[in-house]
C-alpha cells in the first residue's frame, strides 16, 4: 500500500530519520564535493578566514564553523594549514546532524546545531541543497503540493501549498504553465537566516548548486546520488536526495535576519533606541570567488620540467587541482553567497 508524504517530510525521513542516509553513510562514498576534490579548497577557505581575522583585529578567539560538516574534512584541513599566530586562537566547530567522525582531531568541537555568538568565519559547503523542502506543481487552478510514495518514488498531487509557501513561490519561483514544478526554498531561507542570527561578527559563506530568479529550471532539480552515480530521487533512505538552491532567496532571508539582529543588538546597546547596519551581501560564482583568493589553475612554465622535474610535476598537479575547482561547467559554476558583518 502506498503512503503519500510531502517531499519535505519524505526527504527529512530519508536523509535524517531513524537510520537515515546521512546518519548512516559517509557522504564521500556517494559523491565528490569541492572539499573532497583536493586540499586547495581548504587552503582557500583558510585565506578567507585570515582576512576575516584581520578585519576583526585578530581577537583572542576566532571561530571557524563548518555547517553541514559531513566527515569534518574541511574543518580539519583548515586547522592543519592554519599558520602559527592564528592556530592557537582558532576555535573550530563542525556542525552536522550526523555523529562526530571518529578520525576528527580532538581540538575540533562537534555540534548538532549551529552555536550562537560566532566571531569569525562560517562556511557551509553543499549544506543547503540537503535541507528538505516541498515541491509544487502548477495546475490550471494554481500550484499544488506534490506528494511522493517513499518506497517507490511515485508521485501524485496533494493540496494547495500553505499561504507562506504560496507567497514564497510568487516572489521567488513563479510558475507559468501547467506541469511546471518548483522547489519551495522557504526551509533553506530559514536555515540560512538561522546562521546569520548567530553571526555576531565576521562572515558567513554558503557554497552550493544554485539558481536565480531570472533562470529557475522549469521542472526543478530534485536528484538522487548513490555510490557516485545519479539515480532517480526515491526517498527511501538508500540514496542522497538533493535539489539546487535558490541562493538569491537565501541571500534576502540572510539580509532580513542580519537587519533584525543589528536592530536587536542596537536596541540592547542603546537602551531600546535601535541600531544600524546588518550584513553586506556578495553573490558570486565559485570561479570568481576562488580567482579572487588566488586559485587560478595557472600551469608552471614548461622550462621548469628541465631544471626541476619533481617541482614541475608538483606544480602541474596543483594547477590541475585548482583548475577543477574553478572549471566553468563544473565546480566553478557553484554559487557563493557571502554575508559579512564586519
Ligand atoms: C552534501 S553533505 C556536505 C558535506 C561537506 N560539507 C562537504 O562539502 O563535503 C551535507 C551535509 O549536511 C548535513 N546537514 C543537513 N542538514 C543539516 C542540519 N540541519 N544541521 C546540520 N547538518 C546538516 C548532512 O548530514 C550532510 O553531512
Amino acid at each position: 500500500m502506498s503512503v503519500w508524504l510531502t517531499w519535505r517530510v519524505a526527504m527529512e525521513q530519508a536523509l535524517y530519520g531513524e537510520n537515515g542516509f546521512y546518519l548512516r553513510e559517509r557522504p564521500s562514498g556517494h559523491f565528490r564535493t569541492s572539499v573532497g576534490a583536493s586540499p586547495v579548497f581548504a587552503e582557500a577557505v583558510l585565506r578567507r578566514l585570515v582576512a576575516v581575522d584581520d578585519a576583526l583585529g585578530n581577537p583572542p578567539v576566532v571561530d571557524l564553523v563548518d555547517v553541514g560538516a559531513g566527515e569534518g574534512e574541511l574543518a580539519a584541513g583548515v586547522l592543519a594549514a592554519a599558520p602559527p599566530g592564528l592556530r592557537e586562537r582558532l576555535r573550530v566547530t563542525g556542525v552536522d546532524l550526523a555523529s562526530r567522525p571518529l578520525s576528527l582531531p580532538a581540538e575540533i568541537r562537534w555540534a548538532h546545531a549551529v552555536p550562537g555568538g560566532i566571531r569569525g568565519l562560517v562556511i557551509a559547503n553543499e549544506w543547503l541543497d540537503n535541507v528538505p523542502l516541498d515541491v509544487a506543481e502548477q495546475t490550471a487552478d494554481g500550484p499544488r503540493l506534490v506528494l511522493v510514495d517513499p518506497a517507490s518514488g511515485a508521485e501524485r498531487l496533494g493540496d494547495s501549498p500553505c499561504d507562506a509557501d504560496l507567497a514564497w513561490l510568487a516572489r521567488w519561483w513563479p510558475m507559468h504553465s501547467p506541469g511546471e514544478r518548483a522547489e519551495i526554498g522557504r526551509p533553506r531561507d530559514e536555515a540560512w537566516a538561522s546562521v546569520i542570527v548567530r553571526l555576531a561578527a565576521g562572515e558567513a559563506v554558503a557554497v552550493d548548486y544554485a539558481h536565480f530568479l531570472a533562470g529557475r529550471p522549469p521542472y526543478g532539480t530534485l536528484t538522487g546520488y548513490r555510490d557516485g552515480s545519479l539515480v532517480p530521487p526515491v526517498p527511501d533512505g538508500s540514496c542522497d536526495i538533493t535539489a539546487h538552491v535558490a541562493l538569491d532567496a537565501c541571500a534576502a532571508a540572510g539580509e532580513r535576519a542580519g537587519r533584525a539582529g543589528a536592530r536587536d543588538a542596537g536596541a540592547e546597546a542603546n537602551g531600546g533606541a535601535g541600531g544600524v547596519g546588518g550584513v553586506v551581501t556578495t553573490l558570486t560564482t565559485q570561479r570568481r570567488a576562488l580567482l579572487d583568493l588566488g586559485v587560478t589553475g595557472t600551469r608552471p612554465p614548461v622550462e621548469l620540467a628541465h631544471t626541476d622535474p619533481r617541482g614541475y610535476l608538483q606544480a602541474l598537479t596543483r594547477a590541475s587541482q585548482e583548475a577543477e575547482l574553478i572549471a566553468t561547467g563544473g565546480l566553478g559554476d557553484f554559487g557563493w553567497l557571502v554575508q559579512s558583518r564586519l
